[in-house]
């Protein structure tokens, strides 16, 4: 049995959660709102947020565990990637524990967690069987993982530009609709119709790309709206409805060939972006076209949280893979 605190600071999500062997027993996430003014976020208010939030975060999520700092086997923090002040806030919180309670520290990398965060066992659900394919999107990254065992994942894809979540939120910033745009975009998609075409790149193997959709997107934009200025306000939803559709059917047509070319059929999706409606309910319904078993983590595990951390640390745990504490965070993958 271990009990593991971890803390995840990557971004502008402050996060602490309390693991016993793979049951989570508390997972706090608070977002900073501070960014919501600025249209992104902003790294050095990011980290001032982080060192307001992180004392109260940690000391909630013991509470809510019913644990004290005494009863851990570890303390583990994201090491990359991220924003590198805000990193230095989580790995320093994390240090200064194991140090003083003289406890193993962990090092997790935050793309690789994503996709554990679906071997989190909860109560009737179930969990992928080894190897098995991940679709990892998120703000920074798109990614197809194999995942062989835990402690060993394999990129076999990933995007050549933009990443999935970029790709919704500058869209969504293109419409005029407030940061972070990816769930904005998905609320009005559910209202709408994907009634207009945008391309498809036509990429080789199992790599995507982004930047041609939102070059369409802009011109798309600056056209209709010559002939009228009020296009977008009227049309929102079906312009979000087919935005998102193609995004989808991008990611997912990658994904298919993926399956194929590796004849894995036990497959994830992780990351922020899975947390889209759509984008689930389209994964779930090509997977029983083909035979997958398909899983997707509960949402408060999709978008950045500390629970995905925690379940990466109980595996290195198990491995005795430890940190040492010149452990340096990473703004690039370690
Ligand atoms: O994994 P994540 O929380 O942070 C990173 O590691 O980047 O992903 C954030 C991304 C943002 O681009 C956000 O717009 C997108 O995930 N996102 C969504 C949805 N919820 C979050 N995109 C589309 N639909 C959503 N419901
Ligand atoms: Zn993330």
């Amino acid at each position: 049995m271990s009990l593991i605190l971890a803390i995840e600071s990557s971004c502008d999500e402050t996060a602490a959660a309390v693991i016993r062997d793979r049951h989570i027993l508390s997972n706090v996430i608070r977002s900073q709102q501070i960014h919501k003014m600025y249209g992104g976020v902003v790294p050095e208010l990011a980290s001032r947020a982080h060192l307001e939030a992180i004392v109260p975060v940690v000391h909630e999520s013991l509470e809510t565990a019913g644990c004290k700092l005494q009863d851990m086997d570890a303390f583990a923090f994201t090491q990359s990637p991220g924003l590198i002040g805000s990193l230095i806030v989580g790995a320093g919180f994390a240090k200064s524990l194991a140090l003083s309670l003289e406890k193993p520290l962990i090092a997790v990398q935050h793309m690789k967690a994503h996709v554990l965060a679906n071997l989190i066992r909860k109560e009737g659900s179930k969990n992928p069987d080894f190897p098995f394919l991940c679709l990892t999107v998120s703000g920074g990254h798109t990614q197809i993982v194999i995942c062989h065992d835990p402690l060993n994942l394999e990129i076999i894809g990933q995007t050549l530009d933009d990443a999935a979540g970029e790709a919704f939120d500058k869209a969504a910033k293109m419409l005029g609709l407030p940061y972070p745009g990816g769930p904005l975009i998905d609320k009005h998609a559910a209202l709408g119709k994907p009634v207009y075409e945008f391309p498809e790149p036509h990429i080789e193997g199992l790599n995507f790309s982004f930047s041609g959709l939102k070059t369409a997107i802009l011109y798309f934009i600056r056209d209709h709206q010559k002939e009228d200025p009020e296009f977008i306000s009227k049309n929102i939803d079906n312009i979000c409805a087919s935005v998102q559709q193609r995004i989808i059917s991008i990611l997912l047509k990658k994904l298919k060939r993926a399956s194929k070319q590796t004849g894995i059929k036990d497959i994830c999706i992780a990351g922020g972006v899975s947390a889209n409606k759509g984008l689930r309910r389209e994964f779930e319904k090509v997977g029983k076209e083909l035979g997958w078993r398909t899983f997707i983590p509960p949402f408060e595990y999709c978008t950045d949280n500390a629970a995905m951390i925690a379940i990466t640390a109980h595996y290195k745990f198990q491995a005795k893979q430890f940190a040492t504490m010149e452990a340096v965070p990473s703004a690039k993958v370690h």
